[in-house]
């Protein structure tokens, strides 16, 4: 009796223990914007082809649309390993003390996303994230949203025209600036509350990429967009660097590969869901899309690219001339 006893709780030990070993790793990935955006799209295939690749012994959980954490709060919460996974925008590392990021928010310091991915793929791009490992982040891709452009209440077709507009700028000193050049009023603050600070007057305006806007809403509340398509917003997939290294081998690996697939994926797909999206803010009739002419857009561009040596001190001029090099 007692020896059937003691097989039978070995038996039930013995399952829990399989049952525990069976159970999937998982990968909390939090962002902030909407599921239906190109980063919203490659982070569901990266949890997608993640499960694939490791036969169901990692599971991904992706929260869009800040619903686990807002900008600032997801960075520490991925620090402190609440989550695993994030893809901040480029210009959002300052406040960890990673300047360098921000010669990505240069303005029109990129022609194209082919300028882009020569910095990214190059050794700039690989050096930048590498200055992520001190604080306890490892980063995985460099992912594309795209250009942004300017929106208000009223018409835009000069610089002059957003003197004065306080403008809701992402937490970044070169974007700051940036502002500061057109003589508006620059205004940090979290991208889960942008919409309600357009509507209730709190900002005059902002820039984006128009995939941003679309999804949020933010066109029903702005009257004007301008396609100034002045700078760029891209992401860094990073991940808590304790958990990655803690990971078994094979995963790792395994992982790196969902990723490979689910960059390419992302950097496919950024241009196009930009353009669906301008596409759907016309249709909507909520917003007046003007396309800058040439002259119109060069004023911008002479009003804007003195920032680029002002913010030296802080990005780095070594990084800037390597930005500047890679792009030729
Ligand atoms: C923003 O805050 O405007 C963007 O960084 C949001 C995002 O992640 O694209």
């Amino acid at each position: 009796m007692k020896v059937s006893k003691l097989l039978v709780g070995l038996l039930v030990g013995a399952l829990s223990l399989t049952a525990y070993a069976q159970q999937p790793i998982v990968i909390k990935f939090s962002h902030v914007v909407a599921a239906d955006t190109p980063k919203g799209k490659a982070a569901e295939m990266f949890a997608k082809k993640a499960a694939e690749l490791t036969g169901g012994k990692v599971k991904v959980e992706v929260y869009a649309n800040s619903t686990l954490y807002k900008d600032k709060e997801e960075m520490e919460a991925l620090q402190l390993g609440a989550v695993q996974m994030l893809a901040p925008s480029l210009a959002k590392f300052g406040p960890l003390g990673v300047k360098e990021f921000e010669v990505f928010d240069l303005p029109f310091i990129f022609g194209s996303y082919d300028d882009l991915r020569k910095v990214t793929n190059g050794p700039v791009g690989k050096q930048l994230l590498s200055k992520l490992e001190p604080k306890g982040i490892r980063g995985l891709a460099y992912w594309d949203n795209g250009f942004k452009s300017f929106s208000l209440n009223s018409p835009i077709k000069s610089p002059a025209d957003l003197k004065g507009k306080k403008l809701r700028i992402q937490s970044s000193k070169v974007l700051e600036e940036e502002v500061r050049a057109l003589g508006g009023l620059p205004q940090v603050m979290a991208f889960s509350e942008v919409y309600q600070a357009l509507q209730t007057g709190v900002v005059d305006g902002t820039e984006n990429p128009i995939s941003n806007l679309y999804t949020q809403k933010m066109h029903e509340v702005q009257k004007h967009l301008t396609l100034t398509e002045h700078g760029y917003l891209g992401y860094a997939v990073i991940v808590n660097k304790k958990f990655w290294d803690g990971l078994p081998a094979d995963i790792r690996t395994q992982l790196g590969d969902a990723m490979e697939q689910a960059t390419r994926y992302a950097n496919q797909i950024a241009k196009v869901e930009n353009e669906s999206s301008l596409e759907a803010v016309k249709k909507s009739g909520k917003t007046t899309v003007y396309v800058p002419t040439k002259e119109e857009r060069l004023a911008f561009k002479k009003a804007l690219v003195p920032v680029h040596q002002k913010m030296e001190s802080r990005v780095g001029k070594e990084v800037i001339q390597a930005v500047y090099k890679d792009i030729g």
